[in-house]
């Protein structure tokens, strides 16, 4: 298993845990700090911060959004970034009222309560949470919908209120909640849903 670090973000007095085998990135949503990012494939920058102290290896990425100089200069892109001790990291971009707004990424099983196509291309789908789930989530978060047992997943946004009445509501392509009626048919869904 691997080892864990802290890592604590500045100016912002911020600390998390990061596993050695996530990316910094990872490990700060994980524990609901939002970070300022983008592509999170290491080729827009928005993720660039500075290495004040600790061993931060960085695996591959564009020189477009971390030229040479850049990293020399001590740079890093947290979405390529694993720590393999304790790290203390300058945030460049950041909007400390957003890092502290985030929530813990959660894991949840849900049911499909609502399954019904709109127009020809978009359907309402509507997942019934657990009761005492605790879900939540801000406006312009999304669900991953993983399938058991397979690498496949898709990502919907949600439309309705946090977790209003128990329920996770989005209008999705047609095809994208056919999938959802053939994972219910075949395979007795579990929907990870992650804000
Ligand atoms: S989020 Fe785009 S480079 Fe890190």
């Amino acid at each position: 298993m691997a080892d864990t670090h802290k890592v604590r973000f500045e100016p912002v007095g911020i600390e998390i845990e990061a596993d050695e085998d996530e990316t910094v990135l990872d490990a700060a949503f994980r524990q609901g700090v939002m970070l300022i990012h983008g592509c999170k494939e290491g080729q827009c920058s928005a993720c660039k911060s500075f290495l004040l102290d600790g061993d931060l290896q960085m695996g591959r990425y564009s020189t477009f959004a971390l030229p040479d100089f850049e990293k020399d200069e001590g740079y890093v892109l947290l979405c390529r970034s694993h720590v393999y001790s304790d790290t203390e990291i300058e945030l460049v971009n950041y909007d400390e009222d957003m890092i502290r707004s985030g929530l813990p990424v959660t894991t949840v099983q849900t049911e499909v309560a609502q399954l019904t196509d709109l127009t020809h291309d978009i359907s309402l789908v509507r997942l019934k949470l657990p009761a005492d789930s605790g879900f939540r989530f801000h406006p312009g978060q999304y669900v991953d919908i993983t399938i058991p047992g397979t690498d496949e997943h898709r990502s919907f946004s949600m439309a309705n209120l946090s977790a209003a009445e128990g329920m996770l509501e989005s209008r999705s392509a047609r095809a994208m909640s056919r999938m959802i009626g053939l994972m219910e048919a075949t395979w007795s869904p579990t929907f990870w849903s992650t804000s």
